[in-house]
């Protein structure tokens, strides 16, 4: 059978079809892009190639969030151009592609630092991805870095069920983009532009389209997540509890979790839906940057330690099983050794089982990068080893905690050794288990009999396949 895309070979004979290969890097929502991209070069005629380096198409999807993550793109490029001068050598090509937050920021400049690029464009495009390559294909350079007014997700085409499929039974959904925020570190609101809700029905659509082909556990995204305010399908304006409602209503979905969420925009909705709803696993991602009242202040984030800690005890009385975690800046402009020792001593009064920190990175166009005082790096160092010392502390006490315990497990994929199979715990842990192949994909009851330095390990006690949500009582373990 021929490929649709198939190229004439020299004797005019169809050959392989058109490949492709889109490395990921930053946030979750690039995960999900990726995959919307992969799917509409899939829809082209394209297949996945089993590397960069042997693809006729390579999209680098970018993140601008801190300079390392940036500068990796010009080292990739850098790469990538070899390795199309090798396949040059030998008769065939390559078009290299920078998408993603890097594309939106730098635009044009990437073309000009690095010439070996063809086609640069911003997260708001995606969906013109099928004429920017035809361009780019055709010698055109290619940058196009606008903010449409068109609805990107509408226009883009939905994975076929055997992608998703060969997905897992894990999936995201991005459910709302951008950000109105403007912390004053944070090149989110310039990269991804204002806060955008799609209306609940498309997104109901998507999840039962998962759902129908095997996904049982939703992971929603947004930058700014919990300030979801789209259309519902009554026509009255919905915020996440509702939509998390609506989505624990499909048939299939066990499980659903969100990430980012925004201290401001946890109500009292949301924080009700996490005692009321069986299916909202008892995690939750919260940023707090800083525990020092004055660099909150100096981030522009809106709230004060105060307020932190009254949502976690909000949380924690709505479900007492919640657990919590973070993302922390450490040296942003300004912060003494007493700012710091504030961040020391919220983490220890709220407990984390799991944080990622950074020391701070000034960013062009940023109103932080402009402020005095930037903190040295030794220094930065030094408070970014203290910080990730306690939060390993909390993490494998966490772990620890989690030892004999029973719990449902929703099993993903192969582990490392045969006869082993990985999924999650609740609480986001991964959960090593003892079971055969055939369990894959499924939700069982196990209990945990040792906790390793990131992994559970734990044993079947009931294979029982949950076809339909656990009951509650058992979801609440
Ligand atoms: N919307 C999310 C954050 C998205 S960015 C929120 O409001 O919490 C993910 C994380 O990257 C941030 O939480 C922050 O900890 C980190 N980050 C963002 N900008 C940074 C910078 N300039 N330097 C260091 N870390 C940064
Ligand atoms: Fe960035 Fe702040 Fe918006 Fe989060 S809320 S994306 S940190 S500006
Ligand atoms: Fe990075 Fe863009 Fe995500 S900057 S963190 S990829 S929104």
């Amino acid at each position: 059978m021929q490929a649709e895309n198939s190229r004439p070979g020299p004797s005019g004979l169809m050959t392989r079809p058109r490949t492709y290969f889109v490395k990921t890097f930053g946030c979750q929502m690039n995960v999900y892009d990726s995959q919307r991209m992969s799917d509409a070069l899939g829809s082209m005629g394209y297949v996945e190639a089993q590397g960069p380096d042997d693809a006729d198409l390579v999209l680098l999807n970018t993140c601008h969030i801190r300079e390392k993550a940036a500068e990796k793109v010009y080292s990739e490029v850098g790469r990538l151009k070899k390795a199309r001068d090798q396949r040059r050598a030998e008769g065939g090509d390559m078009l290299i592609g920078v998408a993603g937050c890097v594309a939106q920021a730098e635009g044009q400049e990437i073309v000009a630092r690095a010439p070996a690029v063809d086609l640069v464009f911003g997260p708001q495009n995606y969906h013109r991805l099928p004429d920017f390559v035809a361009r780019a294909a055709s010698g055109e350079t290619v940058v196009e870095t606008e903010f449409p007014v068109e609805d990107k997700f509408a226009a883009l085409p939905r994975a076929k069920p055997e992608q998703v499929r060969s997905r897992g039974v894990t999936a995201f959904l991005t459910i709302q983009e951008g950000c109105d925020k403007f912390c004053t570190f944070c090149v989110v609101p310039y990269t991804r532009g204002a806060e955008f809700s799609r209306p609940a029905e498309r997104i109901l659509a998507e999840a039962r389209e998962l759902a129908d082909a095997g996904v049982r556990e939703l992971t929603l995204l947004g930058q700014n997540v919990n300030a979801y305010h789209g259309e519902g399908t009554d026509g009255a304006e919905w915020n996440l509890a509702r939509l998390l409602h609506a989505l624990a209503e499909i048939d299939g979905i066990e499980r659903l979790r969100y990430t980012t969420s925004h201290p401001r925009d946890m109500d009292d909705e949301l924080i009700a839906a996490h005692r009321d709803l069986a299916e909202l696993m008892p995690y939750l991602h919260l940023p707090v940057q800083s525990g020092s009242d004055r660099m909150l202040a100096l981030m522009n984030r809106k709230h004060d330690r105060v307020l932190y800690f009254d949502i976690v005890n909000r949380l924690r009385d709505a479900c007492p099983d919640i657990a919590l975690s973070s993302d922390f800046i450490v040296g942003f402009p300004g912060e003494s050794d007493a700012d710091f020792a504030d961040t020391m001593d919220l983490v220890r009064q709220v407990g984390f089982v799991q944080a990622f920190s950074f020391k701070y990175s000034a960013r062009p166009g940023t109103p932080a990068a402009n402020m005095d005082e930037q903190v040295p790096d030794d220094v930065s160092s030094a408070r970014l080893a203290e910080l990730q010392a306690l939060l390993r502390e909390q993490q494998a006490g966490f772990a620890a905690s989690r030892v004999g315990r029973t719990m449902h497990v929703l099993l993903e994929r192969d582990g490392r050794k045969p006869g082993q199979l990985v999924g999650r715990s609740p609480w986001l842990q991964p959960v090593v288990v003892e079971a055969p192949q055939s369990l894959t994909g499924e939700m069982v009851t196990v209990t945990v009999k040792s906790a390793g330095s990131n992994s559970l390990f734990a044993d079947l006690v009931d294979s029982t396949i949950y076809r339909e949500r656990p009951p509650a009582a058992a979801a609440a373990f």
